[in-house]
């Protein structure tokens, strides 16, 4: 039993059946990578869980709790924390004060409170900005802001949406170690990414979306070597990865 059950999942906008009977397991401290084409529904399956939309069909059980009618606070209570896509902060706190709210938010004050956010700035390598206004960050900034405060919310389970679209080369190493560390910590992910080299460097099993429906879900080098996903995704992408061994492929 994992600790985040998907059963039978499914997601309609009007007409358009945008998710369809989508069913997997997240193991306590597993990294799952979860790829697939634009449009395939990853950032709708990732709003589903986290509570921010609402399923057409089927259910979502974390910690064996149902949660598919829960509200995202409520889901963000049970030790659930997650980035958006397009991110979402408070753009006229500094990155410091963006930090402090969500720490606050988990019941941390005084001389803790700052302590857990110096940590926290450390960590994702943003302390020598912490006093920068939110809407002067750059976007790859803002994506490590976002996980900050994710972080901040000490959480069971996080999933990330494009985290590290727009990092050159030096800092996507060092987001990888990052994730690795927080891996270590035992914290369960689940992460979109289009960069390969991201997915291949820290995920324990791959899951891929292709039209709304899961084609194939298993360890990494079994997965990308799949044909249907050769076919539906990855296709020169990942012979690029290993021939660069750089991780091309952000064209979110
Ligand atoms: N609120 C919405 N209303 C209508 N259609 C939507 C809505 N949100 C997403 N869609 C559609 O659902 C499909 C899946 O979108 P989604 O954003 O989940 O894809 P994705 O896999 O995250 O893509 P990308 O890699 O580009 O981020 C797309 O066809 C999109 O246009
Ligand atoms: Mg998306």
């Amino acid at each position: 039993m994992g600790i985040l059950e998907v059963k039978g999942l499914g997601k309609d906008f009007g007409g358009l059946r945008v998710l369809e009977n989508i069913s997997f397991s997240l193991a306590e401290g597993t990294v799952t990578g979860l790829i697939g084409p634009n449009g395939a529904g990853k950032s709708t399956l990732v709003n589903l869980i986290a509570g921010s939309d609402r399923p057409t069909r089927g259910e979502i059980y974390f910690f064996s709790r149902p949660v598919h009618n829960l509200a995202s606070w409520r889901i963000a209570r049970l030790g659930l924390a997650r980035t958006f896509q397009i991110t979402r902060i408070f753009r006229d706190l500094t990155l410091r004060e963006n930090i402090r709210l969500a720490a606050w938010t988990i019941g941390l004050r005084g001389s803790r409170l700052e302590a857990e956010v110096d940590r926290l700035l450390d960590l994702t390598e943003l302390s020598d900005k912490a006093g920068v206004l939110c809407s002067d960050l750059t976007l790859p900034d803002q994506k490590r802001l976002q996980l900050a405060r994710a972080l901040a919310l000490q959480p069971k389970l996080l999933l990330l949406d494009e985290v590290m679209a727009g990092l050159n080369p030096v800092e996507l190493d060092k987001a990888i170690a990052l994730l690795n560390r927080l891996r270590l910590q035992g914290i369960t992910m689940l992460v979109i990414e289009h960069l390969m080299k991201v997915i291949m460097n820290i995920s324990d099993r791959v899951i891929v979306l292709h039209q709304g429906q899961l084609i194939a879900d298993g360890q990494p080098t079994e997965v990308v070597n799949m044909s249907q996903v050769q076919e539906a995704y990855l296709g020169s992408r990942y012979v690029k990865h290993k021939a660069e061994g750089t991780g091309l492929g952000g064209d979110a």
